[in-house]
């Protein structure tokens, strides 16, 4: 491909349903970030958007579960998402919203051109529908068992253990997770994307034009679902958390979230267009931008296979690239919002960033120990100890040791100032160092380049360490003793520190992208403008004038205690034990109760009918031939009963004497064992099947009525 005229740069719309975990950064929007940071750093016409995916089952299902309704649960996350990773970082032109007028206008015509254009197909099909719920089941309203890993609980759209892309027809063991009843069958209609038309596009498309150039587990994952075959997929849905179908009669229908989150891309373009004054549509429709995704692994066939068919099929240009990164655990598990397993964006920020000791240059921390393990090819680990390991024996002791050393000699040595550096003298050494700076760079613009963001991290620091090297072969504090007796040895210091201090101003170049933070507080100690971090300016070492005085250092980074990593890997188990109560259903006796069904509506007038008074029981006696039954004798205040009550497995007849009751006084009499019963006692009886008599809380005169 010729050099793009500009770049989109897209990282998945999270769904606003919850807190995103380091699992969901490292995987899509810290390298999308790096990359944007990277290509604008190069003045690239680019820009960078996200948003909150708003729709599909996961926010009402999410707001069922905190008492309160979808809308309610997408203003509370939108916010605190965005700050949370802006808080880190990372840096969106745009973090949009599905939920914007903009956005359901932008999803409703791409829909309608399809639809015109025929391009859709309608099926009328049978789904699971909930009687219950009175409502089909689509997506996460139904689970069941998967049949590609056998998980127990996987969605109708997705098995979340194993990635793979769903329908609830394909569920071994289907359940509502609206009643938690076995649905049953429906017919209803829908339309379709027809990707069987579109196989050999796809076929040619993704595994001859990029096969070779895009990452092995998104050609995989494509090839596979090639090779099985591609079917109609529906991209609507019954459902009234959406965006509306834009065909009249189509009451109660939206499009599948799926449909509508990628083209939250463009709305979210349109969006930034109209914030920026600028045109949006070369974005989207001239061939000379080059889009690129980056997603996490389970969204892959959404953003390599079915997106890039509805964009064909709109008319608009194809992603140039889609990257996608392979899952990243924590602490030897799979990271899970369910099992608490997981290190919330939120929870880092409030223990490390929002707090005094170390404050911002701890997001840059956790940036780098993301990267430096990023699950580019295969599942990674993050561990508290690796963590600590990285910045500890990485940052601290590498780089900020480094930059730090360069500029306390600088001080000492060279009076505060950029050194001159004396050609003639140069040694091997110096002209190797020099050489390493020009080499690095090329070597990290070319990771960058093919998206191999860890390998390119990693020799930003690598340069560091040859800096560190050089600085104690060089040794210039002990060739500072000799100054008395040799001063032109001032000329081996300065091209020591010359050459030092110039790999420092490379060095925040290249690690600008990874670590920005970083970058700028080494552009505040070397007192020189953002300007200078263009990366065009990598490689050199014509960065700092000689002559120019410089600051003093300050500490780019501080040092993990143990106290700190003990206390979240106790905090992670704690966290996940208390998951593992909430969800683990409680011992027997403390079980919801199993109420009966409600009875059939009846009117006042029903009710009135039922004399009801009450009684105190004066004898009782069981009755023969009959374990059930006590014969009671009931003061009616106006009159003495007698009453046959099924109660003799629960009461002896002296537990009820004495006892007021409450009595159906008006109950036609029923003859029991011969003896004829004239009249009903209420009882209330408890899950367990224990009776408690209804009685008034204090003592109340017998004939006494109840109402
Ligand atoms: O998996 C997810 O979190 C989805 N909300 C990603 C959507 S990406 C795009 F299509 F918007
Ligand atoms: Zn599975």
């Amino acid at each position: 491909m010729s050099t793009p005229k500009r770049y989109l740069i897209t990282a998945a719309l999270p769904y606003a349903n919850g807190l995103k975990h380091i699992g969901h950064l490292a995987g899509a929007y810290l390298p999308a970030d790096v990359y944007n940071r990277f290509l604008k750093a190069q003045l690239k016409e680019v820009v960078f958007v996200c948003g909150s995916d708003e729709h599909g089952t996961a926010i009402p299902i999410q707001a069922k579960k905190e008492g309160t309704t979808a809308q309610a649960i997408i203003d509370k996350y939108h916010p605190i998402i965005e700050q949370n990773f802006r808080t880190l970082g990372i840096e969106f032109d745009i973090y949009h919203r599905t939920s914007s007028e903009l956005h359901h206008t932008t999803a409703q015509e791409f829909f309608t051109k399809l639809h015109t254009d025929g391009k859709l197909i309608t099926k009328t099909t049978e789904q699971y529908f909930d009687e219950e719920a009175n409502t089909f089941l689509a997506d996460r309203y139904i689970q069941g068992t998967c049949p590609n890993c056998g998980y127990e609980h996987a969605y109708g759209d997705q098995c979340e253990k194993c990635g793979t892309s769903l329908s609830p027809e394909l569920l071994i063991n289907p359940v509502s997770t609206l009643s938690g009843k076995t649905p049953i069958k429906k017919e209803t209609s829908h339309w379709y994307l027809p990707l069987n038309e579109h196989e050999a596009f796809l076929q040619d498309w993704i595994l001859n034009t990029h096969g070779a150039d895009w990452r092995a587990n998104v050609v995989g994952q494509c090839k596979s679902w090639i090779d099985g075959g591609l079917q109609p997929r529906a991209v609507t849905r019954d459902l009234d958390w959406g965006v509306q179908v834009p065909v009249k009669d189509a009451v109660g229908k939206v499009l599948y979230v799926w449909f509508d989150a990628p083209i939250g891309y463009i709305s979210a373009t349109k969006q930034w267009a109209l914030n920026t004054g600028k045109d949006w549509q070369p974005y989207w429709n001239d061939a000379d931008t080059q889009l690129v995704h980056f997603i996490g692994k389970d969204n892959i066939v959404f953003h390599a296979i079915i997106f890039p068919v509805m964009l064909k099929l709109h008319g608009n240009i194809l992603p140039s690239f889609v990257t996608s990164n392979e899952f990243m655990n924590l602490e030897g598990d799979k990271m899970s919002t369910s099992r608490n397993w997981k290190l919330e964006m939120e929870d880092y920020i409030n223990d490390f960033v929002n707090k005094e000791n170390g404050g911002a240059a701890m997001a840059d921390a956790l940036r780098y120990y993301l990267t430096a393990i990023a699950p580019e090819t295969k599942d990674s680990e993050f561990t508290w100890k690796g963590f600590q390991d990285a910045v500890n024996n990485e940052l601290v002791a590498v780089f900020g040791n480094y930059v730090n050393r360069t500029f306390v000699l600088m001080h000492k040595l060279c009076k505060g100032k950029v050194p001159p550096l004396h050609t003639a003298v140069l040694t091997d050494a110096d002209e190797q160092f020099i050489q390493a700076i020009a080499q690095t760079t090329q070597k990290v613009t070319s990771l960058l380049e093919q998206f191999k963001f860890r390998d390119a991290q990693f020799e930003v620091i690598d340069l560091a360490r040859k800096g560190n090297k050089y600085m104690q072969e060089k040794e210039p504090w002990i060739v500072a003793k000799t100054l008395a007796e040799n001063p032109a040895a001032q000329q081996v210091i300065d091209n020591c520190l010359h050459l030092c201090l110039q790999s420092c101003a490379n060095l925040a170049i290249l690690i600008n992208p990874f670590l920005p933070h970083t970058a700028k507080q080494m552009l505040y100690m070397m007192k020189v403008v953002e300007k200078m971090l263009e990366w065009k300016n990598a490689g050199t070492i014509r960065l700092l004038k000689v002559g120019y005085s410089l600051r003093e250092p300050q500490l780019l980074f501080r040092k993990i205690d143990d106290e700190e990593i003990t206390y979240q890997i106790q905090k992670l188990h704690a966290m996940s034990e208390a998951a593992k109560a909430a969800s683990t259903p409680p011992p027997a006796e403390e079980q919801a109760p199993n109420y009966a069904p409600v009875k059939p509506e009846i009117v006042f007038d029903d009710f009135a009918k039922i004399d009801l008074r009450v009684g105190t029981i004066v004898a009782a006696e069981k009755v023969k031939k009959a374990d059930k039954l006590l014969q009671l004798t009931v003061d009616m205040g106006f009159e003495t009963r007698t009453i046959v009550s099924g109660i003799a497995l629960h009461f002896t007849p002296e537990q009820v004497v004495g006892q007021q009751v409450t009595v159906v006084t008006n109950l036609a009499p029923r003859t029991m064992r011969g003896i004829e019963s004239a009249g009903m006692i209420l009882m209330a009886e408890n899950a367990d099947g224990t009776l408690v008599f209804v009685q008034p809380a204090q003592a109340t005169a017998a004939g006494s009525t109840v109402s």
